[in-house]
């Protein structure tokens, strides 16, 4: 009598625990939310503008990074006619930090096309939210919710940990047939009228109680109706997505000097990595390549100054999209040639004391900073 012990624990032939009241989950959730909810500057508005600042800059950015940014953001573009007319330099500038810096671009953008096309008023409605540039099915359901509050779901990151969990849904939630019966089941749990509470209350369990690694099951308001924590699968769902390879990356950086300035160079517009931002001229390094001399060769090729590498100054490692950076920074002497944008948008020198009005990527700020 063998045949039981041939049986999976995740087969169909288990018994599953039923299906949560959809009813009784939202009604302790909101509840749990109304006495709890963290009080973030974007929860006491209902300006449309700040309310979709704060959720383009939440979608890849942690809550206590994001209260920093977003204040001075809107101290420094109030309205979205003030977005839609500064200069894209103060707009990167202003996000410097936040990273996926597209999400920038995209804002203002968008906020010119609001000027152009809806007289400067953020439309309502999730169709015309989702035509504007930035805006996925997230933040339109987002903005529709919390600014207009209209009956719209918004699945996340959170959201998705949290549903899945609670009603004990398997597969990849990145791909169909899971994610869209989540789109289908986050927007049938809305209770009439809250939405605008409800998608803050799912996001907010997610981010202080139904976390990834260490959920806190024990204060959960939900847990009682909790397939997952009932068959102790918290921590295998949400199923992993297939996992995007990580590309290590080896670069050499060149601080350049002269009379007390140093050389930056401005990615093109159409630059894949770090569009128009301002950094220290850096080159690949393949294997077995010597930092020196592909600096030596490569700075005169793009900027017009021929160099000579000095010792190396330092070194830093990156995480950017799916690259993996590591930079080595060498002192360098500038020999001869005037600056010129050969390869880049702009080639300059900048004296130390201009380098915080330059829009730089985290790295190298960094650099900027160990040199200063
Ligand atoms: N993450 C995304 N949107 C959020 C919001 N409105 N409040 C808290 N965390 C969030």
């Amino acid at each position: 009598m063998t045949s039981s012990l041939h049986t999976s624990p995740y087969t169909s032939e288990e018994p599953e625990a039923p299906s949560p009241n959809g009813a009784a989950v939202v009604g302790d959730l909101l509840d749990w939310y109304r006495e709890h909810r963290r009080p973030l500057p974007w929860r006491s508005t209902r300006d449309p503008y700040c309310i979709w600042v704060s959720e383009i800059m939440l979608q890849q950015t942690q809550v206590a990074t994001v209260v920093g940014y977003y204040e001075r953001w809107l101290e420094r573009f109030p309205t979205i006619v003030a977005l839609a007319s500064a200069e894209v330099d103060d707009v990167l500038r202003a996000w410097e930090g936040l990273g996926y810096y597209s999400r920038a671009r995209n804002l203002q953008k968008a906020a010119t096309r609001v000027v152009e096309a809806h007289g400067g008023e953020l439309p309502a409605s999730v169709e015309e939210l989702r035509r504007l540039p930035g805006i996925g099915p997230y933040s339109a359901g987002a903005i529709a919710s919390i600014a207009f509050g209209a009956d719209e779901p918004a699945v996340d990151g959170n959201i998705i940990r949290v549903l899945t969990r609670l009603f004990g849904l398997r597969g990849d939630p990145k791909r169909a047939p899971l994610q869209s019966k989540l789109w289908q089941l986050a927007r049938a749990l809305i209770p009439a009228g809250q939405a605008s509470d409800y998608n803050q209350a799912l996001m907010e369990l997610g981010a202080t109680c139904c976390t990834p690694r260490a959920p806190r099951c024990a204060i959960c308001p939900v847990a009682r109706h909790c397939r997952a924590l009932k068959s102790d699968r918290v921590l295998q769902l949400p199923e992993a997505s297939a996992r995007k390879v990580v590309v290590q990356e080896r670069r050499a950086a060149a601080v350049v000097r002269r009379q007390g300035r140093v050389l930056l160079v401005r990615a093109p517009a159409t630059a894949a990595r770090w569009p128009g931002m301002w950094q220290f001229p850096d080159v690949t390094l393949l294997p077995e390549q010597d930092p020196g001399a592909q600096l030596e060769s490569y700075v005169p090729r793009s900027t017009g100054v021929s160099i000579g590498a000095g010792a190396r100054i330092g070194s830093l490692r990156h995480q950017v999209t799916r690259f993996r950076i590591d930079i080595e920074v060498y002192g360098c002497r500038a020999l001869e040639g005037r600056a010129r944008a050969i390869e880049y948008a702009a080639v300059s020198w900048v004296a130390p004391d201009e380098l915080g009005k330059l829009a730089m990527p985290a790295a190298h700020r960094k650099i900027a900073r160990s040199m200063l």
